[in-house]
């Protein structure tokens, strides 16, 4: 068991209630891909993996797990607006059922630029799942499976991180905003 560091706020979403809904995410999921072959899940580096990795256990139906890497944010929280691929797919997703798997949606900004570059390779069809959203106005993004709607703050946890800390809480927990309002 994991002291809760002196630098988190208050735990938002424990182990359980995120594993619960990871269960019901996956049987949304597999209802929705049984007939269709080729799923091709994308996972989103390096915040989703923890989220892709259990997500892809509780999957009974064959599908394939790819990653990219995208950046936007540097070391802080702020967001430029500008998002660069870092690491690109492996193979071509033509005639694929492609799942973006995305840890969170902030502004909107990293989700529609994937959207868009992954439309244009032509998959078979191209939905976003994510696990976590922020109250707050964001780009135009359909998200077509999403675990849980959060309060417009910094979280950390279950692979989400803040300056590549606490990355491994079981728990989804909120910063304590003094760590990082000298990074806006
Ligand atoms: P957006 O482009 O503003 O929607 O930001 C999405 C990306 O920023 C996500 O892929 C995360 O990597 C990161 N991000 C946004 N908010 C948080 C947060 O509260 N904690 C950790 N990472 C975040
Ligand atoms: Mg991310």
């Amino acid at each position: 068991m994991q002291k809760t560091p002196p630098d988190i706020a208050r735990v938002l979403l424990s182990r359980e209630t995120i594993q619960a809904r990871v269960d019901e995410i996956a049987a949304e999921i597999e209802k929705d891909y049984e007939k269709r072959e080729n799923l091709y899940l994308v996972g989103i580096l390096k915040g989703a993996f923890i989220f892709l990795a259990d997500l892809t256990r509780r999957l009974r139906i064959p599908h394939i797990v790819d990653f990219m890497a995208v950046s936007s944010y540097g070391k802080t929280t702020s967001s430029s607006g500008a998002v660069r691929i870092l690491m690109d797919l492996r193979e071509s997703i033509e005639e694929r059922h492609v799942l973006i798997v995305e840890d969170i949606v902030d502004t909107g900004n990293t989700l529609s630029y994937l959207h868009h570059t992954l439309n244009e390779r032509r998959p078979a069809s191209l939905q976003t799942c994510v696990l976590l959203k922020k109250e707050r106005e964001q780009a135009g993004v359909p998200i077509d499976y999403l675990g849980f709607e959060i309060p417009d703050v910094w979280v950390v946890g279950y692979g989400l991180d803040f300056a590549d800390t606490h990355r491994t809480l079981p728990y989804i927990a909120e910063l304590k905003p003094e760590t990082y309002r000298d990074t806006l």
